[in-house]
Formats: structure tokens, sequence, C-alpha cells
């Protein structure tokens, strides 16, 4: 499989700021490893489920700064992947098998925007502006919820993925771009 240029770039700037956003990410959980569902929940509430994790305030300061960061570089590298693959028919004759491909749909199609959505639910900010992003989640706990499961499924595709290429002797074609016949 040939993997033209831009997609080489843009695959490796997503894992950079997906390694970014997985470290700061743990960093916020920390500060409130219990997760609730619906408009509201805090420590006094009940939990959904609670994660055994100590509760650490300490590192939530720049763990937000660089999850903010990132997402931000994430969410346009994507669109820039998206943009492309749509207008060069990429998505359409990419020549995978029928696995990878619903692997690979599944994540840019699905649980990319899930994750992004979800995400963007949880900034003031942005719920300021657009509301309606409560309703879609059913409340902003509700959408942290989700915004965690859907960055784990990440992880886990992440770790198949890694595997799936080293076996398969895949990872140097998206480094160099090179030809590979399997
Ligand atoms: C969050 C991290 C990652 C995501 C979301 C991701 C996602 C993807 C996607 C969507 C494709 C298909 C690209 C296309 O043709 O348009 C792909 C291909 C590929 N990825 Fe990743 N990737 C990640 C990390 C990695 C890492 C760490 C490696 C290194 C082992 C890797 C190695 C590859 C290789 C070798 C291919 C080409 C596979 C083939 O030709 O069948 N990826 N990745």
């Amino acid at each position: 499989m040939h993997h033209p240029r831009l997609v080489r770039a843009t695959h490796w700037i997503n894992f950079l700021s997906f390694v970014a956003l997985a470290v700061s990410g743990f960093a916020i959980l920390m500060a409130h490893p219990r997760f609730y569902w619906g408009e509201s929940g805090y420590f006094d509430t009940p939990a959904a489920f609670e994660l055994p994790l100590r509760v650490n305030l300490d590192q939530t300061g720049w763990g937000r700064d660089l999850h903010f960061l990132a997402a931000w570089i994430a969410v346009i590298n994507g669109l820039i992947y998206l943009g492309w693959g749509l207008f060069s028919r990429h998505f359409r004759y990419s020549g995978y098998k029928p696995l990878q491909r619903f692997a690979y749909a599944g994540v840019v199609f699905g649980i990319l925007p899930l994750t992004v959505l979800s995400g963007l639910t949880l900034s003031p900010a942005v719920t300021a502006a657009y509301p309606v992003l409560f309703s879609i989640f059913g409340g902003r706990q509700s959408a942290r919820t989700i915004h965690f499961f859907a960055a784990d499924l990440l992880v886990l595709f992440l770790l198949i993925h890694v595997i799936m290429t080293i076996r398969e002797g895949l990872v140097n074609s998206m480094i160099a771009g090179v030809v590979v016949t399997k």
C-alpha cells in the first residue's frame, strides 16, 4: 500500500497529539476520578462509577493547558485529513481489506468525531455558544462519561493497531510511504 505524503504527515501529527491528549487527559482525570450521568454531579452526590485513583489536584493545571492545545492541533489536523480524503476520493479507493476498512472508518467517522464532540461539550465557552450540545449528550456529566469511554476505545484501537501493523510489517509504509505488497 502506498501512503501519500499528506496521509503520512497527518497520521503522525495525529499520533503525537493523541499521546499528549492521553497523558494530559489522565492528569485531569486524577483531580476527579468519579463519573456521573445527566446534568450534574460532585463528590457529595452518588457516582455512576468511580475509578480506584487517589484524588490528586496537583496535575490538573498543566493537564488542562496541554489537553486544550493538543485537542485543537488534533482537530485542525483531522479536518485537513478529512477534507483532503473526501476531495481526493482517498476514502473511496484506499485499498484496505474489509476488517481494516471497518476499523479505520469506525475510528475516523465514528469514535474520533464522538470524542471531539463530547470534548467540546465539556468546554463552557463552547456550550455558551452552542447549548444544543447538552441536549445531544443528555447533560454535561453524561458528555464527560461518554468522552471518557470514547477516549478509552481510541486507546484500545491504538494498542491493537500498533500490534497489527508491526506484525504485518507495515510500519515503514506509513513512515517512508514505500509500497508494501501484502
Ligand atoms: C491515535 C493514534 C493513531 C490513530 C488514530 C491511527 C489511525 C490510522 C488510520 C485512520 C490509518 C489509515 C490511514 C489512511 O489510509 O487514510 C492508519 C494507518 C496506519 N497506521 Fe495508524 N494510527 C495511530 C497510531 C499509529 C502508530 C503509533 C503506528 C505505529 C506502529 C501506526 C501505524 C500505521 C500504519 C503502518 C498504517 C498503514 C497500515 C496499512 O497500510 O494497512 N499508527 N492509522
